[in-house]
């Protein structure tokens, strides 16, 4: 069988995000389960915040067409997301609106997996349901309903690089096993 493609990528392109630090950890786990992923920063994919006029006079900017390129050539696609103000990052907003300019159809043709990570006792549960929202009812995905949320985020992981309570890793290893199993049922 072969490898399922996986772009892996974090909403947050803050030096140290915690979003980051789960991005990374989902990318091991999944090539532990031989997926081909790839993991990018969005810090390379710089968008302007979408405006209406600007789409209009250029049409969508050069990142959103790559990024684009990009999800059209993988199956899965993983995005950990960290909440602001009960919602999604204006950073993984736009960068979803953008791609949606380019073309929407390519939502729609791969399978998605969610991951937050938050200092709060909710761990980014309500951004998860938010991008959910985007993600189906906006952009027309299959979003898995395995989700991965990482709470007291700072504190959550071991020397090894792993969620420190076994509970958690459990969880998280239920949601990649999710997604690349998903991601296989999609022709990239
Ligand atoms: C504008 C703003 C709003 C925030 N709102 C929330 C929130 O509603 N819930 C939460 O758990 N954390 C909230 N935070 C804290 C972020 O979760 C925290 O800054 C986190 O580290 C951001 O993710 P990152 O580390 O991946 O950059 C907020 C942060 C900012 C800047």
């Amino acid at each position: 069988m072969s490898k399922p493609r996986i772009l892996v990528f974090a909403g947050s392109v803050r030096t140290g995000s915690l979003n980051e630090t789960l991005a990374a950890f989902v990318a091991r786990q999944l090539r532990a389960l031989d997926a081909d992923v790839s993991h990018i920063s969005l810090n390379d994919y710089p968008m302007p915040l979408y405006n209406g006029d600007l789409e209009k006079a250029e049409g969508p900017p050069e990142s959103a067409k790559k990024l684009h390129a990009l999800f059209a050539a993988h199956q899965g696609i993983f995005i950990a997301g960290p909440e602001y103000n009960a919602g999604i990052t204006p950073l993984a907003k736009n960068t979803i609106d953008w791609v949606s300019r380019v073309d929407i159809s390519v939502y729609r043709t791969r399978a998605f997996a969610l991951g937050a990570a938050s200092d709060g006792r909710l761990g980014g549960y309500r951004s998860l349901m938010a991008t959910r929202q985007v993600l189906e009812l906006g952009c027309g995905a299959f979003v898995q309903p395995e989700m991965i949320s990482v709470f007291h985020a700072s504190k959550s992981w071991n020397e090894d690089g792993d969620l420190a309570d076994t509970s958690a890793q459990r969880s998280a290893r239920r949601a990649v096993e999710a997604l690349a199993a998903n991601a296989r049922r999609y022709a990239a």
